[in-house]
């Protein structure tokens, strides 16, 4: 076994000691301290080596050497420490932190603007004395179709049209939100004035104008003697809070199997002013609701005596709605989720 003796090793640790003083005291940045640590402050790094040599001093010296040692490596641990705290906080301090600069504004959601629209349609029809009732998305035919006076070879209840839950043909996405018109008529006290929101399924080609998902709201109101004078003077006070005092607007004629007369109601076409354009297909008006006195057989699916009671019913598309209050020419801006779009909204 090599002897060390006490002057060789007290020796060599000054030599050390001096040595990493003497780095230390050059090094400007933590990459080359971190050079340091790797040569001197790890497991087999130079200090320790150094102090792997007590076991071959004599035994009598070791407590000697080994206070020595203990001394030397605190000192240059602390050394060391203090020096990377130091270049730590001036790495931090030299961060390209501008606390002039303006704060980041946070992005706020906002309700989508169908959503806004339906909310509005809600609020008119709110405090024209309709409430809100909602049905299930999932329909049976029965109450999709057949309540609702759809002869059975009406083309809605073909596959093309329709999405079906089962291949039965038992159970559909509602194609429309009329079916909530007998579940009103079923659950409640007459008489009733209820505006009906939700969203409608078609199996339809998605263009600029239709979309497969989409959002309805539907009316209904039964009472004795209801008039088809009153459903007019309903939907034109709804259509003038809603585009303005200066909006023109037209009922015309139509066809739906559960009401009887039917009517369609037309607003002037936002795009082309009535000219004719694209939009209205060259007609100069657009649909934005369907409507019309409610059938006796509806009345009777309901479980209302229609010698007795009477209503009329409509049903808006609450995208068209938006459509024609924001200006948009295409459905499908609508649910691109462009901030672009959105943000104009
Ligand atoms: N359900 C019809 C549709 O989806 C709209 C409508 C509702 C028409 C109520 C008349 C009465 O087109």
């Amino acid at each position: 076994m090599q002897i060390i003796n006490f002057k060789i090793m007290l020796n060599e640790i000054n030599i050390l000691n001096e040595e990493i003083k003497n780095k230390i005291s050059n090094v400007k940045d933590l990459n080359s301290l971190e050079e340091i640590r790797l040569e001197y402050f790890v497991k087999k790094g130079k200090i320790q080596s150094l102090v792997d040599k007590l076991k071959d001093v004599p035994k009598d010296q070791k407590p000697v050497i080994g206070k020595e040692l203990n001394i030397f490596k605190s000192n240059a641990e602390r050394i060391f420490n203090e020096l990377r705290e130091k270049l730590q906080n001036q790495a931090e301090e030299n961060t390209d932190l501008d606390l002039t600069l303006p704060g980041r504004r946070n992005f706020r959601g906002s309700s989508h603007p169908v959503m806004q629209t339906m909310n509005e349609m809600i609020d008119i029809f709110g405090s024209m004395g309709f409430a809100v009732a909602e049905g299930p998305d999932i329909e049976d035919g029965w109450h999709n179709f057949d309540a609702l006076n759809f002869p059975p070879d009406h083309p809605a209840r073909d596959m093309q049209d329709t999405f079906f839950v089962k291949s039965d043909k038992e159970y559909v996405l509602r194609t429309h939100t009329s079916p909530v018109q007998i579940r009103v008529m079923q659950s409640s006290e007459l008489p009733i004035r209820a505006i009906m929101p939700g969203r409608v399924y078609r199996n339809e080609a998605i263009s600029a104008r239709s979309l497969a998902e989409f959002y309805q709201i539907e009316g209904l109101y039964i009472d004795k003697n209801v008039s088809l004078a009153e459903l007019k003077s309903t939907l034109m006070t709804f259509a003038k809070r809603m585009y303005g005092e200066n909006s023109k607007f037209r009922f015309r004629p139509s066809f739906f199997p559960f009401t009887e007369p039917s009517a369609e109601l037309d607003i002037s076409c936002y795009i082309c002013g009535g000219k004719g354009c694209r939009i209205c297909k060259n007609t100069g008006w657009l649909e934005i609701a369907g409507c019309g006195m409610v059938h006796p057989n509806v009345l009777k699916s309901g479980g209302i005596d229609p010698e007795i009671y009477s209503g009329y019913a409509f049903g808006f598309g609450i995208e068209r709605v938006t459509m024609l209050r924001t200006g948009i020419s295409d459905i499908r801006y609508l649910y691109e989720n462009d901030l672009r779009v959105l943000n104009q909204l």
